[in-house]
């Protein structure tokens, strides 16, 4: 599994430990190489309720946490932990209850091995495993769009992130699957509507690219939704069957709605992250992340972009775009190796509030 992975070159042996959302998630770093990793997905149970249901996602944390570190240690041969330096823990932004019980366990773990631990900006964690698939040149523009946010970045250097636009509503990943349930697709559905665009033809004249009229690097996807609703309920489309859910005999007419959505979507992003390019001199890189950085017509939309402007593309490989602990133990080490951690009493911030950069000086593992 590693080798699929770039490397670092060294680094403390690092346990990451994700439960922001609805995936319980956990990974080791050791001699800069993802030594092993496990995720647990709660989708089967939250798509019943069509949403994650925060208390239900607390709870599974609580059940799995413990018994998926077990047995990351036991495979890795470290069943005591055995060798760790530092435990990561995702801080922030997520659900308050989700992410106490993450870094509740990561302090007692990392208190019991007498480690640091540090706790690491979820949005910060997806953007650095663009490192999964090669290094990041820097000056870089991020693009971060996941099922909670959508945030572009000007990173001038490793680990330092500076916010030029973010979503004032819905994030992508929320137009994604608000828009798939309209057209009563399993949850979440952003990844459904990507399956049919493949097979439609977009029709670029039917949406408005949304919020482009003015000149900032901020988004808005509600109106889009709006439009869709509105197209949906005068188009009298044929209804999908949600529970025998299959692409290939889904109606034309919805292969092609999907196709013009996702087609929207990209444009849109791809339109402020052009904007953000002229704003900032000497860009190496472009890096998109987070779970909408799976689509796959986005990847191709920005990895165009990026060689017409002599840029480098970075995405992680698409089973890397969702919330994992690799990207969360992979940040740990990089921050560590700058020389950073965080004290015991570090909080958790919960969805809409900025995680500080709060970090304590830790110079042991410093590069
Ligand atoms: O980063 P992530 O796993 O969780 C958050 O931190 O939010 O992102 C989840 C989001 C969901 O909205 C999901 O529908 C979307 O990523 N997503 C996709 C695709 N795969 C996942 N959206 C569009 N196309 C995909 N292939
Ligand atoms: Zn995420």
């Amino acid at each position: 599994m590693s080798d699929t992975l770039n490397s670092v070159s060294s680094g403390p042996v690092c346990l990451g430990i994700e439960t922001s959302c609805d995936e319980t998630s956990v990974a080791l770093w050791a001699g800069g190489r993802l030594e092993g990793e496990l995720v647990h997905t709660q989708i089967p149970m939250h798509s019943v309720f069509g949403g994650v249901v925060p208390e239900l996602a607390s709870r599974e944390h609580l059940r799995l946490l413990d018994p998926l570190v077990s047995s990351l240690l036991e495979r890795a041969g470290r069943p005591a932990g055995e060798g760790i330096e530092l435990v990561a823990v995702t801080r922030g932004p997520g659900l308050l209850g989700a992410l106490l019980v993450g870094i509740a366990y990561a302090k007692s773990f990392a208190q019991a091995l007498g480690v640091p631990v540090i706790g690491v900006n979820h949005l910060h964690a997806h953007l650095m495993a663009c490192e999964f698939s090669g290094p990041i040149e820097y000056p870089a523009l991020g693009l971060l769009v996941s099922g909670g946010h959508t945030h572009l970045y000007h990173m001038p250097r490793e680990c330092e992130f500076e916010l030029l636009g973010r979503t004032l509503d819905d994030a992508a990943g929320e137009a994604f699957d608000k828009i798939a349930k309209l057209l009563n697709l399993p949850y979440p559905g952003g990844k459904y509507i990507d399956e049919l665009a493949r097979l439609g033809t977009p029709d670029l004249h039917l949406f408005t690219r949304p919020y482009l009229n003015n000149d900032n690097c901020d988004f808005s996807f509600s109106g889009l939704k709006t439009a869709v609703a509105l197209h949906v309920e005068n188009s009298a489309l044929p209804a999908l069957d949600y529970a025998d859910f299959d692409a290939a005999t889904a109606p034309q007419r919805i292969k092609d709605l999907c196709a013009t959505v996702n087609e929207t979507i990209a444009r849109t992003l791809l339109e402020k992250t052009r904007r953000a390019l002229a704003r900032c001199t000497g860009v190496r890189t472009v890096c998109l992340a987070g779970g909408v950085a799976a689509n796959s017509r986005l990847r191709q939309v920005f990895s165009g972009f990026a060689a017409d402007n002599g840029l480098k593309f970075l995405a992680p490989a698409q089973n890397y775009c969702g919330d994992n602990g690799a990207m969360i133990a992979y940040a740990g080490v990089r921050l560590a190796r700058m020389g950073l951690a965080s004290s015991m009493d570090f909080e958790a911030i919960p969805r809409g509030r900025n995680v500080p950069d709060d970090y304590i000086v830790n110079p042991y593992f410093k590069e």
